[in-house]
Parts: structure tokens; C-alpha cells; sequence
């Protein structure tokens, strides 16, 4: 009679997970169906990134489970396949050589009706177990944690008949129960997971497994200001631990000392100087190499209604300074992307003085500048310039202070006793623009310059004359080459 009974149930549970499997293809078919025909009115869109990793057509959102595998980058992200506004969560999926060029890809998950991630497929990344590339996600409603398995080569990703892994949260009166960032050290697989706790604040669980399925909860990695900790990424960089939690607003990040499942840390800084809007709901991987790279979710509306909306940052890599603190750089092998070159040096632009470079103009570039700062009190560039109605973007420091875009966003900098001169590192894209200061600071503007002057740059220093040592800028290539 029992062995009749669960050759029932394991029948049943057979047939469930076949009929959620081929369900889900059906509707995986259907997804990108849709963004096929968007994509046709979205690529039109002159703004849309050349070599910024977006979406072939209609909304994205965070990077989910960056990874290496099997001589490939695989990038997921969330994704909207009906519209170029948030909803319907899938994961979309592209894939890389070399994290600069990137090939779109079927979308990878989207949600099952009447089952635990009926509401979307959420936030969360992918890891290797013993050669098979596992995703955990979380499915909402109510927000539960699950995994999804691929045996072809990360193609297609078949939904574990036993989700979800983790049903419900370790303690009462949590403001979310999201975004699960895995990592392995030796047998034992680890787990942070977003979370807040009412009246404590935003909060990241740790949890252990030792087989990705069964998971136990060992106690709050950290906890602190704002309500809800989404998409939190914890790993090590050099011999700290870094924790960037995302809080509803601009992404912060704290370096300290993991040790017996228990996180030391230090200050909280923002990742990014932009407002949420600029970098938002990152994640990371370790490439071939060692290194960390970091990919954020770059937002800030403007083009709804032209079938797109959002894309990703640039790949930064991370590293710890000499000084304990942290490097953040674009990922060298963007210069792959870079065209046709131009060159200008000791430029020097005399007090409360402009000069608009001669020869370059355009909205995709990559642009270098060191600048010897001498006396002057106020000095930098405008990028996406127009004579016509002298305005562009400005990007402006005053020796203690850095300022984008009028007021739009700033931050305390100073130079170090060992830097002999500025080094703004700037990508224009068309409608976004990252800039890179003295490869410790990073900030990632939007702006939607749809007047077709908007290509000059011009250089200005104010009080003071300003010398711009070199000027290297490159036309930039697309990435889906
Ligand atoms: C962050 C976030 C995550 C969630 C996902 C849903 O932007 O809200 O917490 O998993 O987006 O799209």
C-alpha cells in the first residue's frame, strides 16, 4: 500500500515538473517572440548604447548570475520581454568571450503560472556545482528562493522539481526575502540573501548548504540603515570582505573581516557617485583571470515609449589598494572596442576661459584626460556639447569637490600626495555616460541629448589656467559584433 502511495506521488510530482517544464518552454518561445518584434522600433533609436550591454528590445534591470563558464561569459539580467516598462521578471541571457563583445541569447527563465514564481523571476546568480551551472533565484509570491539547473552548455535551464529551497524567512516581520548571492569555499556552499527587518532596518542573512537544496540558516551577515537590503553582493577583494548592499537608493558598500560567519566591518561609501538612477542592483563574478568584475543595473527612464529602456555599466574591476581602500576601474579590454583616434596635448585653457576641441565630434567615445591642475580653482569638461545652445555635460572639479552635470550629483575628492594630476577616464554611449576618476572613483550619469548638435567637447577652467597635459579620445565600436 506505501510503496503504491508514492509510486502516486512520484508519479504526479513526474508529471507536475514535465508539464511546468513544457510549459515554461512554451512561454519562453512566446517571450522572445515579443521582444523580436519590439526590437525592430528599438534599434531604430538613436540613443540606444552602442557598447553598453542592453536588451535587444523592451526593459531590463539588475545583471543577474554573471559567470564564467566553459570558455564562455554568460550575462543574465532581469527582464521585461512585453514592454519597456518593469513587469513580467525573466531572465534574459547574453554571452561573451571576453566580457567586451556580447551575442544575445534566448531568454533563459520567465515565470509559470499557478507555481511558486507565478509573480516573476527575480534577482539572484548562477554557480558551477560539480560541472553543472546552477541558477538560484528567487520566486515571488510570496518571495521564496529556487534553483534552476542546465545540461547544455547554458542554453536551456530546466526548473528544480523540489523549489523552492528556501520556503520562508528565518525570522518574523521581514520587509523583503530577496536577491540570493551564492558562493562556494571548499564542500560548503554560502549564501546572502536580501533582507530587512521592521523597526531594525535593512539586514543580509548568511545561509550554508552543502548541496545547493537543503539550506541552513546561520545568522545575519549584517545589519543597519534603510529598510530593505536588495541584491547584496559579499565576496573577498585582496585580504578584506566586501559587502555592497543596494537600499532603495544609491548602492553602498562597506570593506571588513569575515571570520567564524561573522562580518567585521568598516564605513559604508556609495559605489558609485551617481544617484540610483546611474547604478543600481549590481553583481559580480571572478573571471579567468582572478579578477572581479562588476556589472550594475544603469536606469533612468527617458526613452519609454521607444521599446527599450535601461541597460547595464561597463564591466569595473575591483581590486584593493595599497591603502585598504577601493580601485574601481573600467575592464582594460574595452580598448578592443576603440575606432579611430585623436590626440591633443598641453592644452591650456587661461582663466574663466573656454576652448572646444578642434576636429573630434560624436556620442560614442571613450575619452582620457590628464590635467595638471596648477592653480586653477575650478576645472573640466563638457561632453555631448552644442554651440547652437551652449549646453552639454558637464563633469567639473574645484580641488575638494567633484560636480556632474550642474549640481545633478557630487562628491568630496582630493587629490593624493602621490597623484601629479586628475585622470577623468570618461565613456560616452549616446544616452549614458560613466566616468572614472583617478581609478578610485567612478560615477555613471544619464542624459537624453536628442538635439543632433550635441557632439563638441569643451574644456573650461575658471579662476585659474588649467593645463590639459594629454587628451586621448577613440570612436567607439558596438559590442555585438
Ligand atoms: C532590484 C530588484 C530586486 C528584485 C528585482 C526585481 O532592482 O528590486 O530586489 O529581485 O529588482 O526585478
Amino acid at each position: 500500500m506505501r510503496i503504491l502511495f508514492f509510486l502516486v506521488l512520484s508519479l504526479a510530482v513526474l508529471s507536475f515538473s514535465q508539464t511546468l517544464d513544457s510549459i515554461h518552454k512554451e512561454l519562453l518561445v512566446k517571450a522572445d517572440a515579443s521582444v523580436e518584434q519590439a526590437a525592430v522600433k528599438a534599434q531604430q533609436d538613436p540613443l540606444k548604447p552602442l557598447f553598453h550591454l542592453a536588451t535587444k528590445a523592451n526593459w531590463i534591470n539588475d545583471p543577474n548570475g554573471p559567470v564564467y563558464f566553459n570558455g564562455e561569459y554568460h550575462m543574465f539580467f532581469q527582464h521585461n520581454p512585453y514592454g519597456d516598462k518593469w513587469g513580467n521578471m525573466s531572465w534574459g541571457h547574453a554571452v561573451s568571450k571576453d566580457m567586451v563583445t556580447w551575442q544575445h541569447l534566448p531568454i533563459a527563465l520567465t515565470p509559470n503560472p499557478g507555481s511558486y514564481d507565478k509573480d516573476g523571476v527575480f534577482s539572484g546568480c548562477c554557480v558551477i556545482d560539480k560541472g553543472v551551472p546552477t541558477i538560484i533565484y528567487t520566486g515571488v509570491n510570496p518571495e521564496v528562493q529556487c534553483i534552476a539547473r542546465s545540461y547544455d552548455n547554458m542554453r536551456t535551464w530546466e526548473k528544480y522539481e523540489g523549489n523552492p529551497v528556501i520556503a520562508k524567512p528565518p525570522v518574523e516581520n521581514v520587509t523583503g526575502f530577496r536577491d540570493p548571492f551564492v558562493w562556494q569555499d571548499g564542500n560548503e556552499w554560502y549564501m546572502v540573501l536580501g533582507s530587512g527587518i521592521k523597526d531594525v532596518g535593512g539586514t543580509a542573512f548568511l545561509y550554508k548548504s552543502t548541496n545547493l537544496t537543503d539550506w541552513e540558516y546561520i545568522n545575519p551577515i549584517s545589519t543597519g540603515f534603510g529598510s530593505m537590503w536588495e541584491c547584496p553582493n559579499f565576496f573577498p577583494l585582496g585580504e578584506k570582505w566586501l559587502l555592497a548592499v543596494s537600499p532603495y537608493g544609491k548602492v553602498q558598500y562597506t570593506l571588513g573581516d569575515f571570520k567564524d560567519n561573522k562580518f567585521n566591518h568598516g564605513l559604508w561609501k556609495p559605489m558609485d557617485l551617481g544617484e540610483r538612477s546611474g547604478f543600481y542592483a549590481p553583481n559580480c563574478l571572478v573571471d579567468e583571470q582572478g579578477r572581479r568584475i562588476i556589472w550594475g543595473w544603469i536606469t533612468g527612464g527617458g526613452t519609454e515609449g521607444y521599446s527599450w529602456n535601461g541597460m547595464l555599466t561597463l564591466p569595473r574591476v575591483l581590486t584593493l589598494r595599497d591603502d585598504q581602500t577601493l580601485g574601481i576601474e573600467p575592464l582594460p579590454e574595452l580598448s578592443k572596442l576603440r575606432g579611430k583616434h585623436y590626440q591633443y596635448s598641453d592644452v591650456a585653457v587661461g582663466s574663466d576661459d573656454v576652448f572646444v576641441l578642434p576636429d573630434f565630434s560624436g556620442n560614442s567615445f571613450e575619452l582620457i584626460a590628464d590635467i595638471d591642475l596648477g592653480t586653477a580653482r575650478q576645472t573640466g569638461l563638457d561632453v555631448l556639447y552644442s554651440k547652437e545652445t551652449e549646453s552639454g555635460t558637464r563633469i567639473e572639479f574645484d580641488n575638494i569637490q567633484l560636480f556632474f552635470n550642474a549640481g545633478e550629483a557630487s562628491a568630496p575628492f582630493q587629490l593624493l600626495p602621490d597623484e601629479k594630476t586628475l585622470r577623468l577616464h570618461i565613456f560616452v554611449d549616446r544616452s549614458v555616460i560613466e566616468c572614472y576618476i583617478n581609478g578610485r572613483e567612478c560615477i555613471t550619469i544619464r542624459t537624453f541629448p536628442r538635439n543632433k548638435d550635441m557632439q563638441k567637447i569643451r574644456l573650461f577652467s575658471k579662476k585659474h589656467k588649467s593645463i590639459f597635459k594629454t587628451i586621448d579620445i577613440w570612436e567607439m565600436n558596438s559590442i555585438y559584433q
